[in-house]
């Protein structure tokens, strides 16, 4: 059994395979968090100790007691103006003005199976996989209920948790901040991987050590962001790739986070992932109710290949979903680097015929046939063929490319609107925007309002018709800006700090019709490469373009980065030209397949224009994707060695389960 309540202890224990999770409800009914680590049994509460320390309040119920402290006590769920003067997890304005919350435990289920998030990416397993406790918590002066959610994956070493909240107070309260998960940690000495970059170079590690103040990482972009992956792991100094302790929190979530670690004044660290509380002030009436998203919990006391491999694992079985969850994916071509908006129906057809003699398995037509897109600046919201580059209509060369025996994908970037387009001439309001304040521009786009349901209906059937007018198996899903200027002609005054979270919930929406009409198609997600690679979109699409640095020695840094929570069928990765459209480099042939081979493969060149004893080793590095692809996809993956670290070599293997 996954969740264990003990009625003598009062205590909480969910054991999984190889670690153990334990809270307590105290006393004074505060729930604290007693030890998350190695598997083991029996109550922990012996972990707590009890001193009077300076300056570090006591709570009304311990009387003369002064040494009760929530600011030295470990908290399952920490709260903002209850004396816990660390960084907290919840703050709440309450009706009255007041910031405050005092969460005392009130009752709490077990129940069979993984719970869902409505209208929210979660992990999923069956009533055999997997457990959840929710705790229901409540202020008693205020009547504000929070139930913390946990989800407990026994054969995974996984726990998830979430938390909602239920204004059951008499007026209107406002969240500050609310992260969905929150880690203390009595004991450890601690260093922290977080994974930074920008366009192009993204998931960069750093390891640094957790030092006194608060390590802080996020995105205040609208999505997760190329320059902080919502992802954070905390090991112990010794702890490599193949021994020591290790934590890791990933948030599935695809938009604005943040991340804090803090080592507090008695070296207790704390670590917490969740929405960014920046731009953030979610007004609940009463009545209402507010969802948090989830955060992936795991630990590993074998170092952090195991770490990676107990979240591949999840990510892969228990986030990702549809028919290419398990089956093989078609190696393609894609147009962008092999032509990028010049191109004609004719040269796709081309593309298409040269692809056919190497064993590639479908076409991928990019940015540029749409309106009236010949470079980047015009034509985002104008989603009808561009019939004098694609002369005949697409259903003709999508059947034409499939007469030749190849699949066909297409590029869309739904979420925007150029200024440029028919789209923004009729409808202005439809962008976000600031009325009477001139937006920043990004690429000479603007991002749609999604928190507009017409907007919604127009976004996805702008993508739906396209699709069903010919036969699309594939489509890569781009998103290329940052949200700014937040504003929404929509939404009330008061609901314009919503608009970050609705943004989110409207892209999950959009996606999961489109996986819902179209449950056989590959769905790629992209943001200028990996500004959106999350477990949230990988619920959408079991694949997500790594980065638009296709740069093999670049790319060994960025997948590596990537693979500590991601499993390599995650990772978009395609051989390009040399030199390197990026970044200049000339690498053989071989490398540069090689290392697309660790993730999704595929092609991003004109194979008619590259030298052809580069072309003839596709041949070769295709049925080398047919051997290995199933192991790519499914296998244990270990690093190795680290070019990051050394420079000069990587390495890394995959085992097969078995
Ligand atoms: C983004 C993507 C690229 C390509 C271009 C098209 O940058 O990451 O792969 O699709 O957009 O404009």
């Amino acid at each position: 059994m996954g969740i264990i309540y003990c009625e003598k202890d009062r205590t909480f224990t969910l054991q999984t395979k190889n670690t153990t999770y334990q809270m307590q409800v105290d006393r004074y009914g505060f729930l604290l968090h007693l030890y998350y680590g190695k598997k083991t049994d029996g109550c922990m509460d012996y972990l707590l100790t009890y001193y009077d320390r300076g300056f570090s309040g006591n709570p009304y119920d311990a009387g003369e007691d002064r040494t009760y402290s929530m600011d030295t006590l470990p908290q399952e769920f920490p709260c903002y103006g209850n004396g816990d003067f660390r960084s907290t997890a919840f703050a709440v304005e309450n009706a009255d003005g007041s910031m405050s919350c005092d969460l005392r435990y009130k009752s709490h289920v077990i129940i069979d199976g993984k719970y869902n998030l409505e209208g929210l990416p979660a992990v999923y397993a069956s009533e055999e996989e997997a457990q959840t406790l929710e705790i229901l918590m409540e202020d008693p002066v205020t009547g504000v209920k929070v139930v913390l959610l946990y989800g407990v994956l026994p054969a995974q070493d996984i726990i998830t948790r979430s938390v909602s909240v239920k204004n059951e107070s008499s007026g209107k309260i406002y969240l500050n901040k609310i992260e969905s998960a929150s880690l203390d940690f009595l004991y450890g000495d601690y260093e922290l991987l977080t994974f930074y970059g920008r366009h192009a170079m993204e998931r960069n590690v750093q390891r640094v050590p957790v030092v006194h103040g608060t390590q802080k990482i996020g995105s205040v972009r609208g999505t997760s962001s190329h320059q902080y992956n919502p992802m954070m792991i905390l090991a112990e100094k010794e702890t490599t790739e193949d021994k020591g302790n290790c934590y890791a929190m990933s948030f599935v979530y695809s938009g604005c986070f943040q991340g804090e670690v803090l080592k507090d004044q008695l070296n207790q660290t704390r670590m917490m992932l969740g929405l960014q509380e920046e731009a953030f002030r979610y007004p609940l009436e009463t009545g209402e109710m507010f969802q948090a998203p989830e955060v992936i919990l795991s630990y590993s006391s074998e170092g952090m290949n195991r770490l990676s491999q107990n979240l591949h694992h999840c990510i892969r079985q228990h986030i990702c979903r549809g028919k290419y969850k398990e089956e093989i994916r078609p190696i393609l071509i894609n147009s962008w680097e092999a032509a990028y908006f010049d191109f004609t129906g004719d040269t796709i057809y081309e593309l298409a015929k040269a692809a056919k003699e190497v064993n590639i398995d479908m076409l991928v037509m990019d940015d540029g046939w749409f309106g009236v897109r010949n470079s980047d600046n015009c034509s985002l919201g104008d989603w009808k063929v561009n019939t004098d580059k694609i002369t005949g209509g697409l259903k003709h060369l999508v059947d034409e490319v499939n007469k030749i025996g190849l699949e066909f994908g297409i590029w869309f970037e739904p979420e925007m609107i150029s200024p440029n387009s028919d789209l923004y001439r009729a409808h202005p309001e439809w962008a976000i925007q600031i009325p009477g304040r001139e937006a920043t521009q990004s690429r000479q786009q603007y991002v749609l309002d999604l928190s507009r349901p017409e907007v919604l209906d127009y976004v996805y059937e702008s993508v739906a018709s396209i699709l069903r007018s010919a036969n699309i198996v594939y489509v890569k899903w781009d998103m290329n800006r940052q949200l700014s200027d937040l504003g929404s002609t929509y939404l009330e005054a008061e609901e314009q700090q919503e608009l970050f979270h609705r943004y989110v919930l409207g892209v999950y929406a959009l996606q999961e019709r489109l996986v819902t009409e179209f449950p056989d198609l590959l769905l790629e997600n992209c943001s200028g490469g990996g500004a959106r690679f999350d477990p949230g979109m990988l619920y959408y699409s079991p694949q997500i373009w790594c980065s638009d640095d296709t740069d093999a020695i670049e790319r060994l840094m960025i997948q590596e980065g990537t693979s500590l929570i991601y499993p390599l069928s995650t990772m978009g990765a395609h051989v390009s030209d040399c030199p390197n459209h990026a970044v200049g480099r000339v690498t053989p042939f071989e490398t540069r397949g090689h290392v697309a081979l660790a993730g999704t493969f595929g092609y991003e060149l004109d194979v008619t224009k590259i030298p052809e004893e580069d072309r003839k080793m596709i041949p070769e590095q295709t049925k080398m994707y047919h051997k290995y692809h199933e192991l790519v996809r499914e296998g244990d993956y270990y690093r190795i060695a680290s070019y990051r670290e050394n420079h000069l070599y990587d390495c890394w293997a995959v085992a097969s389960k078995d």
